[in-house]
């Protein structure tokens, strides 16, 4: 069975971390591991730097470069591995929510000196609404940072995610000495070195062993054995169940940059990381294994090349064997299309592909037919399901500036938000548009996109919302008088849900407490309770 093979083989994954934690360093030493590419700096270079929160010119271009890391693939160890990129910048951190509806597990990389930052808390949200197994890689080990201990406790309580360490750090910072991996049993000296790969791994199969000393002094071996100790005393032993169910997160430590703890994260990540997973859909639980192909869009970059109003939609494969010319069933338009040329991408390399399988990505370019969240099939009618909208955290209500343009500024709109650039409410009654961001940069895009590649002309007037939530009832008379009470916060999402702008954390609390019989949710998710 080549399916099953190639799905055994699939590790289809994403890092996230709040920004400047060491994710881009992390990706881009794991891909020099799996000899994806060569030298550093390949994936830096396409990052969208930090100082170009203005410069939508710079992030136009970053746009087109991005794609090319849109996902990573390379093999390792006999397995596939895919690494879906999430940008790092957190006004595009709807991306980010999207992308990990595609993969299967996450490396979430924490600052050994920050801790759990705000980015890190949103993110595992997002993993734990869905289970999604989580290996927790805490960075920058060659610098001054919290306690080992505390930092962990910190992680339990603020991600709310049991741990447990597989490696053991010895000392920090100036005293950093390497880490134990205490799966193992062996020590991994460290020395600071940015291009080195193979690292000076000494095996200690018994700590009493005086060789300990020698390595590391006497003080740091005492202060290790005494702290495995608290370690065994403390964490239950690792158990891959509780991880593949989310239940778990087992943690490394190491310095990316000096390519330090690496390679342990890599061999263990192959060995206990789950293979592609089935999803459900509004008919039925898909497996990996069904035979028909299944997969569902979880981003589009549109208009790379403003002369060509071409698209790339980013497919998941979900079950099946994907083929290229042979045509499939797109279910919310119900029409069949076939795709001449499947795009992969394998590191700056993209090529056109004739086949793939669960757990890899296919680019599709696309003339304007997919949404985010839209599902091909061989056939079958269904939905992938949990591919949900959250909260945006700023919004703005778009304003026409040419009447001669509103057509032009209608489409431009529904296709940016198509593309999942943003959200749109329209108040009700009525047609004012509120569009919703989690990011201010996302309005500086859509006002160049709009302008750019529509010919519109628009401005944006901030509201003063703290959260979009949809809502429903069975209550009736109830919704009746919420709506008729709250009509200057009431609006529609594209799909026609009703949503609730409310103003402040406390006139949320109000109206949860005075329409009991309304539920307020924080995500679009509830369509999966609903369907
Ligand atoms: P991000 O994608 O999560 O935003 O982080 P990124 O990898 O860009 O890393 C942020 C900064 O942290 C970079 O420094 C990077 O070199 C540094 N860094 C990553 N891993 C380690 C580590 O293990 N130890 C130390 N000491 N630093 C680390 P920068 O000054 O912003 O960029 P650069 O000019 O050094 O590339």
């Amino acid at each position: 069975m080549k399916n099953l093979e190639a799905i055994e083989k699939r590790r289809t994954f994403g890092i996230i971390a709040h920004p400047d934690a060491g994710k881009t360093t992390l990706t881009e030493k794991l891909l020099l591991f799996g000899g994806a590419i060569q030298t550093a700096g390949a994936v830096k270079n396409n990052k969208i730097k930090k100082t170009a929160t203005s410069d939508f010119m710079e992030i136009e271009k970053q746009r087109g470069i991005s794609v090319a890391t849109s996902v990573m693939a390379f093999e390792y160890g006999g397995k596939q591995i895919n690494i879906l990129d999430t940008p790092g910048h957190k006004d595009f951190a709807e991306d980010t929510y999207r992308t990990l509806t595609a993969v299967d597990s996450v490396i979430l990389v924490i600052d050994c000196a920050n801790g759990v930052e705000t980015q890190t808390e949103k993110l595992m949200e997002v993993c734990r609404m869905r289970n999604t197994p989580v290996i927790i890689f805490v960075n920058k080990m060659d610098r001054e940072g919290k306690d080992a201990f505390s930092l962990l406790d910190e992680i339990e309580e603020k991600l709310g995610i049991n741990v447990r360490p597989l490696t053991w750090p010895i000392g920090i910072g100036d005293r950093f000495k390497g880490v134990y991996n205490i799966y193992d049993k062996s020590l991994n000296l460290f020395s600071a070195n940015k291009t080195k790969k193979a690292e000076d791994v000494v095996s200690i199969s018994d700590l009493d062993d005086p060789m300990l000393e020698e390595l590391v002094t006497e003080t740091f071996a005492n202060e290790l054995r005494e702290e495995l100790d608290i370690v065994e005393g403390v964490y239950d032993a690792f158990d891959r169940e509780k991880y593949l169910s989310g239940d778990v997160a087992p943690v490394f430590f190491g310095s990316a940059v000096n390519n330090f703890g690496v390679q342990e994260l890599l061999d263990t990540f192959i060995r206990i990381s789950p293979s592609p997973r089935g999803r459900e859909t509004d008919a039925r639980f898909i497996e990996p294994s069904d035979n028909k192909f299944s997969g569902f869009v979880f981003k589009i970059h549109a208009n790379l090349d403003p002369k060509h109003r071409d698209r790339i939609a980013f497919l998941r494969v979900v079950s099946g064997v994907f083929e290229r010319n042979k045509f499939y069933h797109h279910v919310r338009l119900d029409k069949n299309f076939k795709f001449p040329n499947p795009t992969s991408f394998m590191a700056q390399d993209k090529s056109v592909i004739e086949e793939a399988y669960p757990g890899d990505v296919v680019g599709l370019y696309d003339t304007g037919n997919f949404k985010i969240g839209d599902t091909l099939t061989e056939g079958e009618n269904m939905m992938f399901k949990g591919i949900p909208s959250f909260s945006p955290e700023i919004f703005m209500e778009l304003e026409n500036l040419d009447p001669m343009k509103s057509k032009q500024l209608d489409k431009g709109i529904h296709q940016l938000t198509d593309e999942g650039v943003a959200q749109m409410f329209i108040m009700q009654p009525g047609n004012r548009k509120i569009v919703g961001t989690v990011g201010q940069l996302q309005f500086e895009v859509i006002n160049y996109r709009l302008i750019n590649e529509y010919g519109a002309n628009c401005r944006f007037a901030p509201k003063n919302f703290f959260k979009a939530c949809w809502i429903t009832t069975d209550n009736e008379e109830q919704l009746g008088s919420f709506l008729r009470a709250k009509s200057n916060y009431v609006a529609k999402d594209k799909d026609d849900n009703l949503v609730f702008l409310a103003e402040t954390p406390f006139l949320l609390q109000m109206a949860e407490q005075d329409y009991p019989d309304i539920t307020f949710h924080k995500t679009s998710e509830f369509k999966l309770e609903k369907a």
